[in-house]
C-alpha cells in the first residue's frame, strides 16, 4: 500500500491545527456589555464601540481616518464613490485576487480593467498597470495578496504621474508594513475585511482607512444612508445636506468583538511571522518549490495565507494534486483563487449576467495576455492556512514533512486509477 494518506496510508499530522477565530471570556464579556447597554447599532453613527474601533484600528495600522463598515467589499465601492469615481471610469485591478476587487468597481458603475501580476509576489505588476492606463483610468486597486505586498513605491509613483486614486485592498494585510508604513496608509484609501477567516475578525465587517478627514466624512455619509458627517467621519454635520447612500454600518456588537481581536492581534502576528520565516527556510530546501520573494521594502509581513509556488515538472505533480494530497495528510491548504479572467462573472457564454454583455470591448480575454496570473492559478500556487503558523515549530515541521513525503511518493499518484 502507498505511504500517502490520500491512498490509504498514515496521515503526517493527526492533531488538528488551532481553530480560527480564537475566542475566550473577553469576547463573551464584550458582547454582553453591548447587549446590556441597549446600544446595539443605529445612529448617530458611529456608536461608542464603533468609534473606539475606528480610533484603535487607525492606531494599529499607523495612520489614516478609519470608517468601520459592513464588509471588505463595500469598503472599496465606497472608496471609489467617495473619490467621485463611477460611470464609465476605468479602475485597474490585478488578475489574481478574490472577485470582490473587481466587483466593487462595477458596483460603483466603473469598469474593472484586469492586468497581470508580478511572479515574485503574485501582486499587481506596476509595469502592466502602466500599460493599461487610458484617459478614462481613474484608480488602481493593488491587492496585498496572502502574505505579500504590491510594490507601493512604483504604484504611488504611477498614480502621481497620472493623477489616479489608489485603494489598497488590504483584506489579507492587517498589520503589514511597507518601509515601516502600515498597509492601507500609503494609498488614498486602505480597504480591510473583518470577515470570519481574516486575521482580525468580527464574523463579518470591514474598515476603510481614508487619507484625509474630508474623504472619511464622505465615506461615513455614504454608508450611513447619506446622512451628513463631520470631517474625519464622526457623527452628523448639520450644515451639510444628505447625499445618496445606503446602510452599510457596522453593528456595535461586531465592533466590540473587533476591539478584543485588536488586543490579541500583536502576539498572533508575531508568532505567524516567526513561524513563516522558519517555513521560508525549510521550504527552500525542497526541489521544485519556489518560496515567493520577499521585497526588502516589505518590512513587516502579515500572514492571512502563506503562498508558495511549485514548478510542476520539477516537483513531480500539479499544484492541485499536491493540495489534495496535503489535505489528506492533515495539512490545511488550498490552490487559491482562479485567475480573474476565468470567473463566470466575465464570461458571456457561462452567465447571462456576465459583465461583457454590457461592455464587450473590455473583456476580450482571448486577446488578453495574463500569463503570470494564469500560471499561478492553473499550475503553481499553494496556499497554506494561517493556522499552520500558530502551532509552534511542529506545525511547520509537519507541513514540510508532508510536502516532502508527497514528493517522494509522487509516482504512486500517477499510477492510481
Ligand atoms: C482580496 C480580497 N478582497 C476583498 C475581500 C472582500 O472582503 P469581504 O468578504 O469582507 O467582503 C476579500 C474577502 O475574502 C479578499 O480576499
Amino acid at each position: 500500500m502507498s505511504e500517502l494518506a490520500i491512498l490509504g496510508g498514515p496521515k503526517t499530522r493527526t492533531e488538528a491545527y488551532p481553530q480560527w477565530p480564537v475566542w475566550d471570556q473577553r469576547d463573551i464579556d464584550a458582547v454582553i456589555e453591548v447587549i446590556k447597554s441597549g446600544r446595539w447599532g443605529g445612529f448617530p453613527y458611529p456608536g461608542p464601540k464603533t468609534a473606539e474601533l475606528a480610533q484603535k484600528f487607525a492606531e494599529m495600522q499607523g495612520g489614516g481616518y478609519a470608517v468601520p463598515m459592513a464588509n471588505g467589499t463595500v469598503t472599496m465601492e465606497v472608496a471609489l464613490r467617495a473619490a467621485g469615481i463611477g460611470w464609465g471610469d476605468e479602475v485597474i485591478v490585478p488578475a489574481y485576487t478574490f472577485q470582490a476587487t473587481a466587483s466593487a468597481p462595477m458596483a460603483a458603475g466603473a469598469i474593472p480593467v484586469i492586468v497581470d501580476v508580478n511572479p515574485n509576489t503574485y501582486c499587481l505588476d506596476a509595469g502592466a498597470a502602466e500599460k493599461a492606463i487610458t484617459p478614462k483610468t481613474k484608480a488602481i486597486i493593488p491587492v496585498h495578496l496572502g502574505s505579500n505586498m504590491a510594490d507601493m513605491d512604483a504604484i504611488m509613483a504611477l498614480a502621481e504621474q497620472h493623477n489616479l486614486i489608489v485603494i489598497e485592498d488590504c483584506a489579507h494585510a492587517h498589520g503589514a508594513k511597507w518601509l515601516g508604513k502600515g498597509a492601507g496608509t500609503i494609498g488614498h484609501f486602505g480597504s480591510f475585511s473583518l470577515q470570519s477567516s481574516k486575521t482580525l475578525t468580527t464574523g463579518e465587517g470591514g474598515i476603510l482607512l481614508c487619507r484625509t478627514p474630508e474623504l472619511a466624512a464622505k465615506a461615513a455619509s455614504i454608508i450611513d444612508c447619506g446622512r451628513p458627517h463631520a470631517l474625519g467621519g464622526g457623527p452628523e454635520d448639520e450644515s451639510m445636506d444628505f447625499q445618496v447612500g445606503g446602510n452599510f454600518r457596522l453593528s456595535e456588537i461586531a465592533a466590540a468583538l473587533a476591539l478584543v481581536g485588536i488586543e490579541r492581534f500583536p502576539a498572533q502576528a508575531q508568532e505567524r511571522e516567526k513561524m513563516a520565516a522558519y517555513m521560508d527556510e525549510s521550504l527552500s530546501e525542497i526541489k521544485g518549490v519556489r518560496v515567493l520573494k520577499r521585497d526588502e521594502r516589505h518590512t513587516t509581513r502579515s500572514f492571512y495565507r502563506y503562498i508558495f509556488a511549485i514548478n510542476p515538472s520539477e516537483f513531480g505533480m500539479e499544484h492541485e494534486e499536491l493540495c489534495d494530497a496535503l489535505d489528506a495528510e492533515g495539512i490545511d491548504c488550498w490552490v487559491g483563487y482562479e485567475a480573474m479572467h476565468n470567473y463566470k462573472l466575465f464570461q458571456p457564454q457561462k452567465s447571462r449576467l456576465a459583465v461583457p454583455n454590457a461592455f464587450p470591448q473590455y473583456f476580450d480575454f482571448a486577446s488578453m495576455n495574463l500569463p503570470e496570473a494564469a500560471r499561478a492559478c492553473e499550475h503553481e500556487a499553494v496556499w497554506l492556512d494561517e493556522s499552520i503558523f500558530r502551532a509552534g515549530p511542529k506545525g511547520v515541521d509537519d507541513a514540510v514533512a508532508a510536502i516532502k513525503k508527497i514528493q517522494m511518493n509522487a509516482p504512486d499518484l500517477t499510477t492510481r486509477d
